[in-house]
């Protein structure tokens, strides 16, 4: 990118969807680790209940989803867009309202859940006008992405928007659908569903939140940012098309995994079951796609600590999708389910993929949005890439085997038929799995902290406008 790039392009949204990724990654992490230090010592909720662990959980949860996954998300498809359509985005006024939406929609999110505002659905917890809000800026956000790719002076519409358009869309839906609510106050509501049907529901979106959210959109940056930073062309373009219609195709049946052996009529359980198998495969491929987009050019991840980032989410996400089928056969879930196991498998995806992906791609924009070469400082990259994985590692190490553990012991039974192990006894041999996990967590966090550190030094250094530049027509 070029001088000429920044006049032409519509960056102030970019960069300061970059920025506040990085912010609210630090706010997020921060809770996880205050959160994760409550279950290892109850009493640092200090007796404030809005300080309780339930409070501030969804707060994480939020946070580290929505706020700095959302922003990385935002800020990456705003960028990749404008590149690879050769065009402004359509409607710069209207991105701007997208990035402002955003923040006031994270900032009665932080607001709310500490006050005890919930509608208690995991990952949707904001209540109802908080949920127009969001519905208001997601058609603001899907206007400017798809316009952009309706002035678009480019015929072909390169596969990264494919990942970055599905995402929206699915977004859009599973946002509506679940929170359809009868309000009853201002910060009160009840489910327009009851029962089987409404956790049928909740799961659907609980699912796909994972399989768009978290997913999708992120393979829209591999799509982009691995081949930009590793200056080859994707392994196979024809695999990344077969990848994306078999991963969006497949992600939407397999929410009912998420209540195995529960009131929903056993069929969706194996149905559910059965496409989380074979969700396997669209992600394997994509996984492999994007590592082997490094064909002849593994030296460079030697020392180049922004491509590492890169392919060692693609690992993580490798490892969390093999796991995640087999946890959905319903005699390991019977294992797996209710204990630290799901926790493990939930951050070897949100830190070892998610996390990764964002810091490695948001690493790459920075300087480019700031007018610089590099960052301020490679060597803070390499640090935090070590800290950052030596951190998953302890995180997700430690949940797996607290998890297996808690499944073993809930159902060891003695030859008379009564438990071997009260719950409580269960609780104590977690501890020490839950202080190593603690521990990779503030490692993780600490990574997170010299990035901010490393993308203030480098935005303040270039020159770059903070300011619109108004952008002419595309010559
Ligand atoms: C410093 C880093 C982090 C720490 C210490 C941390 C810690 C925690 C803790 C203690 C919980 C509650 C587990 C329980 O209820 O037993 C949790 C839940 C969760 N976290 Fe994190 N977290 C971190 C980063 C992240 C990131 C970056 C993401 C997503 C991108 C994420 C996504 C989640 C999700 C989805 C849950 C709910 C899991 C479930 O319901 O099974 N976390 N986290
Ligand atoms: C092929 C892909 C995947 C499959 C089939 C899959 C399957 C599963 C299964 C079976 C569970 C446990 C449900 C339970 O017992 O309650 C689960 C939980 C979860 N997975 Fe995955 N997983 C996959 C990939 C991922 C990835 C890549 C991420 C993160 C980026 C992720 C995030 C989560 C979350 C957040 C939960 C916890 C939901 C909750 O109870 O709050 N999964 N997944």
């Amino acid at each position: 990118m070029n001088q000429t790039d920044q006049a032409v392009y519509s960056d102030t949204v970019v960069r300061q969807f970059s920025i506040m990724a990085v912010v609210w990654g630090v706010v997020g992490m921060l809770v996880g680790v205050v959160i994760a230090s409550q279950l290892a010592w109850p009493e640092l909720n200090f007796g404030i209940p809005w300080l309780t662990y339930g409070r501030l959980r969804p707060l994480h949860t939020n946070a580290v989803i929505f706020a700095f996954g959302g922003c990385a998300l935002f800020a990456t498809s705003y960028y990749v867009v404008q590149r690879t359509c050769h065009t402004a985005l359509f409607l710069p006024k209207l991105a701007a309202v997208t990035f402002w939406g955003w923040q006031l929609v994270i900032l009665a999110a932080a607001i709310s859940l500490p006050l005890g505002y919930t509608q208690g659905k995991e990952y949707a917890e904001l209540e109802w006008p908080i949920d127009i809000l969001i519905a208001v800026v997601w058609v603001s956000y899907a206007i400017v992405f798809f316009g952009t790719l309706g002035i678009r002076k480019v015929k072909h519409i390169y596969v990264a928007n494919w990942f970055f358009g599905a995402f929206i869309i699915a977004v859009a839906l599973l946002h509506i659908v679940n929170s359809a609510a009868i309000p009853a106050g201002w910060m009160k509501s009840y489910s327009a569903y009851a029962g089987a049907q409404d956790a049928m529901i909740q799961w659907w979106y609980g699912h796909n939140a994972v399989g768009f959210f978290l997913t999708a959109g992120f393979l829209g940056m591999m799509y982009y940012f691995i081949p930009k930073q590793a200056e080859r062309p994707v392994y196979s373009y024809r695999l990344s098309i077969v990848h994306f219609w078999a991963l969006i195709f497949t992600y939407m049946w397999a929410g009912p995994h998420h209540l195995h052996y529960t009131a929903l009529p056993d069929w969706t359980q194996s149905l559910g079951m059965v496409f989380s198998l074979v969700l396997l495969a669209p992600s394997w491929g994509g996984m492999i796609n994007g590592i082997m987009t490094l064909s002849g050019a593994w030296h460079k991840l030697r020392d180049d600590p922004v491509l590492r980032f890169l392919i060692v989410s693609l690992s993580f996400y490798g490892m969390s999708t093999f796991e995640g089928p087999m946890m959905a056969i319903k005699t390991v879930n019977a294992l797996s389910h209710y204990t630290d196991w799901t926790v493990g498998h939930v951050h070897s995806g949100a830190l070892g993929w998610v996390g990764l992906v964002s810091m490695g791609s948001l690493y790459f924009l920075v300087p480019k949005l700031f007018g610089q070469k590099k960052m301020y400082s490679v060597p803070a990259i390499e640090l935090h890439f070590w800290m950052a994985t030596i951190g998953i590692v302890l995180y997700i190490a430690a949940m797996w085997i607290a998890g297996v553990m808690q499944g073993l012991m809930w159902r060891a039974i003695n030859e008379d038929g009564t438990l071997t192990y009260t719950f409580v006894e269960s609780v104590k041999a977690t501890y020490p799995f839950y202080v190593i996990r603690f521990a990779g967590g503030l490692l993780y966090l600490g990574g997170m902290l010299i990035m901010l550190w490393n993308v203030i030094k480098t935005a303040l250094q270039g020159e770059a406008p903070l300011v619109s530049i108004p952008a002419p027509a595309h010559a």
